[in-house]
């Protein structure tokens, strides 16, 4: 059963205009299968059915934009087994769900590396972004092979690459170009949740929540439900966001430089 959590304003808690985006790092797959006596790959299963759910509700809490970590660039250090088990469950997922996600308007896109990925894979995830590419509702983003580090420092060599006309390089340009580069259309995070536990981002979207809030749930993800997401999203509509600044009651406004600010 879903909860009745009031849609929130998500203009006083975002600069964006389009609604929220939203980031999980769906952890807790491999406890929840181990404590039932399965086998790892089971409880990744339990987190494709957990993810199915959060999609749905997703775009009726007013998030634009839904970016999970699926694979991170470290997650091959994991059995081989485990591996393709996860890749396998993507391309069932796609399979699965494509016509659905098509009518819904959800757009799929996927961010990380793609040149270490199986054939069979890759083909799926560009046929998937290509049968999306004209959603206009839910943008949903899966990090797959997906390291930040990794994702800065080639933003870095392509912002050299550009600049390295004959111009000699400004610190100026090469801020603007980074900066540039690692801003994606999906823009800053506004929210990122966190299940299983664990208070870390491993490496996850580390430029683009800058000014993000964190929620960490002890949950796991198979057990995330739309309920879960409604709380996560009642806290966060509950936080002050300051960027930096100050807290709006303490704001005045400076009357020599032009009154309100
Ligand atoms: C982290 O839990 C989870 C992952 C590394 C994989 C997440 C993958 C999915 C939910 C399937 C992806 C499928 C699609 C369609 C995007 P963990 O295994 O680290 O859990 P643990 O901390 O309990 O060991």
């Amino acid at each position: 059963m879903q909860s009745k959590t009031a849609v929130i304003d998500f203009t006083m808690q975002s600069d964006k205009t389009e609604g929220l985006h939203v980031a999980i790092v769906m952890d807790g797959n491999g406890r929840w299968a181990t404590r039932r006596g399965l086998p790892r790959v089971a409880g990744h299963r339990a987190g494709v059915a957990a993810l199915r759910r959060v999609v749905e509700r997703a775009p009726d809490l007013e998030i634009a934009t839904l970016t999970v970590y699926a694979f991170s660039s470290d997650n091959w250090r994991r059995p081989r087994h485990e591996v393709q088990g996860i890749f396998w469950l993507m391309r069932v997922y796609l399979r699965l769900e494509l016509g659905k996600l098509c009518q819904r308007g959800v757009r799929l896109q996927f961010i990380g590396r793609r040149d270490r990925l199986p054939l069979a894979l890759l083909l799926d995830l560009a046929q998937a972004e290509s049968a999306t590419a004209h959603g206009a509702g839910l943008h949903l983003r899966v990090a797959v092979d997906y390291s930040s580090r990794d994702s800065i420092a080639e933003a870095a060599a392509s912002a050299v690459n550009r600049l390295s006309l004959d111009l000699p390089v400004c610190t100026q340009l090469m801020r603007r170009a980074l900066t540039e580069a690692l801003t994606s259309e999906a823009g800053d995070v506004d929210l990122l949740i966190r299940t299983g536990g664990e208070k870390r981002l491993s490496d996850f979207l580390l430029w683009e929540t800058a000014y993000a809030e964190l929620h960490f749930v002890d949950r796991l993800w198979p057990d995330f439900d739309a309920a879960d997401l409604d709380a996560a999203l009642a806290e966060f509509s509950r936080r002050e966001r300051r960027f930096g600044a100050v807290p709006r009651a303490m704001h005045t406004p400076i009357p020599s430089l032009g009154g309100a600010q």
